[in-house]
């Protein structure tokens, strides 16, 4: 018999509402099969839980995870993230940064960017991580018009994906990679026959993203079951 107290407890793998198209007994098992996280990690998704129902935005550690083993394995010179937060996933990508690398944070929120900022701090890596303040599409536009990341991660207002895939996509090198968060909205993308409530803003702005990523001659794409989907899209050469 499978429980929500099958799921381990506050460790920073305790988010099976990410991964809820698996059996809870399976995701146990996926995060118990990984490594664990870390006690910086761990007090940061404990503060952050702290702030109530907005802490649903930090991404699960399993994501986390995988956020650090692909920042390693492409050893980005430059990343960029959208949609900062507490600054869970700046970490994970900022502590695999090959030595010079650089990540530079877009968020509109001081507030819940500062606790992102003590918690750079407390993990060594401040020095290579900026943070702009401001609606991403605007500082996105005041960078230079030319191929200069390596490695992005969407996860901000979902509304807004296209226009920062089209923002992204001249600033990132050939074979550079863009990470997009939510991109199954909870299995809401799948549109239900004869469905009585409407799709929200967010469902609707991520199945017209999806649809349009997938045509895109662009880049290659192909979608993840990580947390509430992730779609990995390299630039074509
Ligand atoms: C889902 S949370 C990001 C979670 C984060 N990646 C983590 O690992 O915890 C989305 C963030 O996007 C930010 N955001 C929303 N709209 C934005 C906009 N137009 N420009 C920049 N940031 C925005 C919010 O302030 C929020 O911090």
């Amino acid at each position: 018999m499978t429980s929500r107290s099958d799921i381990p407890p506050a460790d920073g793998h305790s988010f099976h509402g990410k991964s809820g198209f698996l059996p809870p007994q399976l995701y146990r098992y996926l995060v118990t099969h990984g490594s664990p996280t870390d006690d910086i990690l761990a007090d940061l998704t404990a503060e952050t839980a702290a702030l109530g129902g907005a802490a649903g935005m930090q991404i699960p550690a399993d994501q986390g995870a995988l956020l650090t083993i692909l920042t390693a394995a492409i050893a980005p010179s430059r990343a960029i993230e959208i949609g900062t937060f507490t600054g869970y996933s700046s970490l994970c990508v900022a502590r695999a940064l090959p030595p010079g690398g650089r990540l530079l944070c877009l968020d509109v929120s001081d507030e819940w960017t500062s606790i992102a900022r003590r918690y750079w701090e407390r993990a060594g890596v401040s020095d290579r991580v900026e943070l702009r303040l401001g609606p991403a599409a605007e500082s996105l536009a005041q960078l230079p018009a030319r191929p200069t990341f390596d490695l992005a991660f969407i996860d901000a207002d979902k509304e807004a994906y296209q226009a920062y895939l089209e923002l992204l996509l001249p600033r990132l090198n050939p074979n550079g990679l863009i990470i997009v968060d939510n991109v199954l909205q909870s299995g809401q993308v799948l549109a239900e026959d004869g469905a009585e409530t409407e799709a929200s803003p967010n469902v609707v702005a991520m199945r017209a993203f999806n649809e349009a990523l997938a045509r895109d001659r662009r880049v290659q794409v192909v979608m993840l079951p990580v947390a509430d989907g992730l779609t990995l899209a390299r630039k074509l050469p």
